[in-house]
């Protein structure tokens, strides 16, 4: 309990915290799947949200998740059932595995299918109906767990149209299009010839605008762009995968500000050089079977599982057996360049590097297209 004063930790002199690393496990589709059905089974809630969190034994309230940084949950609708609408700052990279429905975010209506993804934007009111007639089963990943450790994570549950904070708020009229902008008007000098700047406080409450819509990227399309992936020639030493990139995040590759999404495809006995990165990893595999090698740990998965195959700075390798995989992978890669602490080792012979402040790594992929 606070007792309202500061205290003072002396840490003159004291070694860096060694990291508590956790653990990489499988969540295998046999739990997931009794998990959809006791949710199925549940009287229907008052919000019409049948969700439950998939929580690491690490994890510590608040902001559960399976990696430090991300969530992820099962969602449950059955046939005719919809929810209240939600509005939070989280953000949100969804998957359909079961059935069909229609997301609605920001008044558009998306109808989805097994194996599509798609994208939640901060503060943009949103909801969902099954108007299938069989279950319908969403993954949610979010970034809720660090907001939640932060204690700004802002979350409202409604019925209607009016997010109940908007109820009595009116916005100052100004015609954005013509009015010059009060930020032109402030202080804005450099002041060393580095490159250091004053800027005046309109700088903070006026900032650029880039358009953040929620995006979906159905499988029926993303599928045709797969065997290109795995045909790529054997020796190729990169990833086989796509980004599923939205261009509000710009240079940082995301699928949220917080995430990117790849789906990936690899041929049958195909093999990774070890690698480790500071963004977390969790893939949900949708075909094929294999193991992945993490640290001192080998784990075995299959369609339909769900792993934390890279916890952050953990050396992984994931390997395929005799069926070509695809797997969706979410990691925190676009948040933690946002913070310059994204740093990678593709080689373990080569050093470490801070992605989006230093010159980052080659694939030998130039070797391929020349030889085509
Ligand atoms: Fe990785």
């Amino acid at each position: 309990m606070s007792n309202g004063k500061s205290n003072f930790v002396d840490v003159s002199g004291a070694a860096p915290r060694a990291q508590n690393m956790w653990p990489s496990i499988v969540v295998p589709k046999e739990a997931i799947a009794a998990e959809i059905e006791h949710l199925a089974d549940l009287p229907r809630p008052i919000n019409g949200r049948r969700a439950s969190l998939i929580v690491h034994p690490e994890a510590v309230a608040p902001g559960l998740g399976l990696a430090p940084g991300i969530d992820v949950t099962i969602n449950v609708l059955k046939p005719g059932e919809k929810t209240f609408n939600l509005r939070k700052n989280s953000t949100m990279v969804e998957i359909c595995v079961c059935g069909s429905g229609v997301a609605t975010v920001n008044g558009r209506a998306t109808h989805v299918e097994k194996w599509d993804v798609w994208n939640t934007p901060s503060m943009q009111i949103h909801s969902y109906e099954n108007t299938g007639d069989q279950i319908w089963v969403r993954l949610s990943y979010s970034n809720a767990p660090l907001l939640e450790k932060l204690e700004v994570h802002y979350v409202e549950e409604f019925e209607g149209i009016m997010p109940p904070a908007d109820a009595n708020t009116k916005r100052a009229q100004v015609d954005h299009a013509s009015a010059a902008r009060a930020r032109d008007l402030a202080t804005r000098e450099q002041i060393t010839e580095d490159g250091a700047w004053l800027l005046g406080y309109e700088w903070l409450i006026d900032v650029d605008v880039i358009e953040s819509k929620s995006l979906h990227w159905p499988w029926a399309k993303v599928s045709t762009y797969l065997p290109s992936v795995e045909e790529f020639a054997k020796g190729y030493n990169g990833r086989r995968l796509f980004v599923l990139y939205n261009p509000a995040t710009e240079r940082r590759i995301g699928t949220t500000h917080s995430f990117f999404a790849t789906i990936s495809c690899s041929p049958p006995n195909n093999h990774h050089v070890p690698h480790r990165h500071s963004s977390s990893a969790i893939n949900y595999y949708l075909r094929g079977c294999g193991y992945s090698q993490v640290g001192a740990e080998r784990l075995e998965w299959k369609a339909g599982d769900l792993i934390l195959s890279a916890p952050g700075w953990a050396m992984h390798s994931h390997h395929s057996k005799n069926e070509s995989t695809s797997a969706l992978t979410i990691q925190d890669h676009p948040l933690q360049i946002a913070m310059e602490s994204l740093i990678w080792q593709e080689r373990m012979q080569e050093p470490i590097i801070t992605l989006g402040s230093q010159g980052g790594f080659e694939s030998n992929r130039a070797q391929f297209v020349a030889a085509a």
